[in-house]
């Protein structure tokens, strides 16, 4: 039989982004996924007779989308604490330094016990799966097992992740809450080891040195040669406030720079995706632009810490990879919807302090969240946008659910009903979630 019959077959409206354009529409098309769970065909309903002979599939196995529903890609958060879900929403009045100390370490202590952490775990992959973030590049904590419990769970409830156990051995602040250098090297291999082993399809190991603060540099020159040997994603914290600058600054006086810190022990490669980044120089963005490393955008986390405003507009001069976070916890919302208006806001801030600043549109922040996050993860052969031959990572979009947070008129094109969507819209409007073909939301009755 035909290896590369179409399994799914879908006709109405798909919304995603290019290269070249930040907000393609295509309207009344067919889209094909095979057994594998990648699209197979992208073509005009005025083709389907053809398509349908090529692809083996029957006309009245088509799924029509209603009026005014629209698939768009799976949201990439290519930045998200795990652990810090079980705090979200609260604990924002201290800046980064100081908020680490007195909240985050003392909850992230806790996820030595799995009962913990299953809890939170579930709890948050349930909840970014209901708010469409297929792929999320997940935080867990310093513990290998309850790190590999997180996989188990991403992976239970089919999201696409790449999950790091953090990596520290330097911490005053919180007893028992780090590392010797020698355990956090070899349980990082017992990590990467364990969860490899496991062969889940769409959840991957990342090397993940908090920050360069909580790491001594024999741990990171450690780390940098493991993710090198094994050709890993990396991913941790640079720039996020200015105490954090002038902290590393004293900390590796043989640096040039922050951005020179990660570089200096291998830990700028393509494959790597570093969270805020709001006080970089135009050295380091070049930098960043020279090793193909990426940036996490995580507005809501810089507003609610006060730690800065990144500019984007910047960053994309530079062409540097860029995707947005959401930082939970540091960000209080789960939602990618609101990576986008927090970004977006940002911008408009930008402008407001500069009138002859570009701000950055909607449309751009619907490309960084979907196709410019895999990007980021160096995920974008597989994810990112409806190409063919890519997986099928996507999100139903319908504007007339019964209790939905904004109406649809008459005069809307699908171009208003998606930027309502983004700015009004929530968890009520997502109906469907797919991953890689599966549908993974609704949730199974027994979940
Ligand atoms: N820098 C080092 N660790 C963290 C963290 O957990 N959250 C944020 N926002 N910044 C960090
Ligand atoms: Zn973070």
């Amino acid at each position: 039989s035909n290896e590369s019959r179409a399994e799914k077959v879908f006709r109405g409206t798909f919304v995603h982004s290019t290269q070249n354009e930040a907000v393609q529409i295509l309207e009344d098309t067919v889209l094909g996924v095979d057994k594998e769970g990648k699209i197979s065909f992208l073509g005009r309903a005025d083709e389907v007779k053809q398509l349908s002979q090529t692809w083996e599939f029957q006309l009245s196995d088509i799924r029509q989308l209603k009026q005014g529903e629209f698939f768009m890609p799976g949201m990439v958060d290519t930045h998200i604490h795990a652990p810090q879900y079980s705090y979200a929403g609260t604990a924002l009045d201290l800046p980064l330094l100081q908020w680490l100390n007195k909240y985050t370490f003392p909850v992230e202590k806790q996820y030595r016990n799995a009962k913990f952490a299953e809890d939170t775990y579930t709890k948050v992959v349930k909840r970014t799966l209901k708010n469409g973030t297929t792929t999320a590049c997940y935080f867990a904590t310093i513990h290998t097992d309850t790190s590999l419990l997180l996989g188990e769970i991403a992976d239970r409830f089919g999201q696409r992740a790449l999950v790091g156990k953090v990596c520290m051995d330097r911490n005053e602040a919180v007893i028992d809450y780090k590392e010797s250098t020698k355990e956090s090297v070899e349980e990082t291999k017992r990590f990467i080891y364990e969860l490899l082993k496991r062969k889940y399809p769409q959840v991957k190991p990342i090397i993940t040195p908090r920050f360069a603060p909580s790491c001594s540099e024999e741990l990171l020159h450690s780390l940098g040669q493991i993710a090198k040997s094994n050709d890993l994603h990396i991913q941790s914290h640079i720039s996020e406030n200015r105490e954090e600058v002038a902290l590393v600054k004293n900390m590796f006086p043989a640096c040039s720079s922050y951005t020179d810190v990660y570089r200096e022990y291998n830990l700028l490669t393509s494959k790597t995706v570093m969270a805020h980044g709001c006080h970089l120089t135009d050295k380091e963005l070049e930098m960043f632009k020279t090793s193909g490393a990426a940036i996490s955008h995580c507005p809501n986390s810089n507003i609610s810490l006060c730690s800065g405003m990144l500019d984007v507009r910047r960053v994309l001069k530079h062409n540097v990879k860029l995707g947005l976070g959401t930082d939970v916890a540091g960000g209080y919302s789960p939602s990618m919807l609101d990576a986008i208006r927090r970004a977006l806001d940002t911008s408009k801030a930008l402008k407001i302090q500069n009138p002859g600043y570009e701000t950055v549109s909607y449309k751009e922040f619907f490309r960084l969240s979907t196709l410019g996050g895999s990007q980021a993860l160096s995920l974008d052969d597989t994810i990112g946008n409806f190409e063919v031959g890519k997986d099928f990572d996507a999100v139903l979009i319908s504007p007339s659910v019964p209790d939905s947070p904004f109406d649809v008129f008459e005069s809307d094109t699908t171009e208003n009903i998606l930027e309502k969507f983004l700015n009004l819209g929530d968890d009520r409007n997502i109906v469907e979630v797919y991953v890689a073909g599966n549908r993974v939301v609704p949730f199974e009755k027994s979940a």
